[in-house]
């Protein structure tokens, strides 16, 4: 048996603003839209990861060391169910996945995230978390773990505009407890250079790409 968290009617109000963002521009924006008891748990776990816990993040060409670094210089731990404070994160997404699912159709079939650690000078270069017709992300999603995070400090996602990745369409700042999700194939977007460490749980929603029995890949 299965056993469903119950985050209650909050997170379901949560869910329908996030499903209408989505319908109404693409990307959703919310502040403190999980509860204080899933998040707080979630700073304390990346804040006590041991360096050597995060990996270099790369871009997809794993062989070339030059490109990623000049790309994107964010360290980044995968989360993982068996890990109970990192569950609970992972069974709220699951939630706004059979949310999504159940109103939008968006036919949505896994769920993967890693913890992000941007050291002061790091960033992450515009980029597509997916490409049109090829790949399988659908949903890309962003929480952001910085108490007290201060405008100087930088840092910022930037988002482009769809159709015209020149077009700078919004920034969010990187504090605590803001989720940001998106249509990972059509917003190009950027990390700006962060002055302090700078924390945050990227996600995707896949869909199935299973090619005869193999089922597809979750990373
Ligand atoms: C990513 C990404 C944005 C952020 O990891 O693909 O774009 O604000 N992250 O951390
Ligand atoms: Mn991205």
């Amino acid at each position: 048996m299965i056993i469903t968290p119950d985050f209650g009617t909050q997170s379901t109000s949560i869910y329908e603003k996030i499903e209408q963002d989505l319908v109404n521009s693409g990307i959703s924006i919310t502040h403190d839209a999980l509860p204080m008891s899933t998040i707080a748990p979630l700073l304390a776990r990346i804040a006590s990861l041991p360096d050597h816990e995060f990996n270099e993040a790369g871009t997809g060409r794993k062989q070339d060391h030059q490109i990623n670094q000049f790309v994107r210089r964010d360290q980044i731990h995968w989360l993982d169910s068996q890990h109970p404070d990192e569950s609970l994160w992972l069974q709220w997404m699951t939630g706004l996945q059979t949310h999504l699912n159940r109103t939008l159709m968006l036919g949505l079939f896994s769920y993967e995230s890693h913890f992000a650690q941007y050291k002061p000078g790091a960033f992450y270069k515009k980029h597509l978390d997916a490409f049109k017709g090829q790949a399988n992300r659908r949903l890309s999603t962003v929480l952001y773990l910085n108490p007290n995070w201060q405008p100087q400090y930088g840092g910022e996602l930037v988002v482009y505009e769809p159709e015209n990745e020149q077009q700078e369409l919004l920034r969010v700042t990187p504090s605590f407890g803001t989720l940001v999700v998106f249509l990972s194939e059509d917003f190009p977007h950027e990390v700006l250079p962060a002055e302090q460490l700078r924390y945050s749980i990227a996600g995707w929603y896949r869909v199935n790409n299973s090619i005869g029995n193999r089922i597809d890949p979750p990373r």
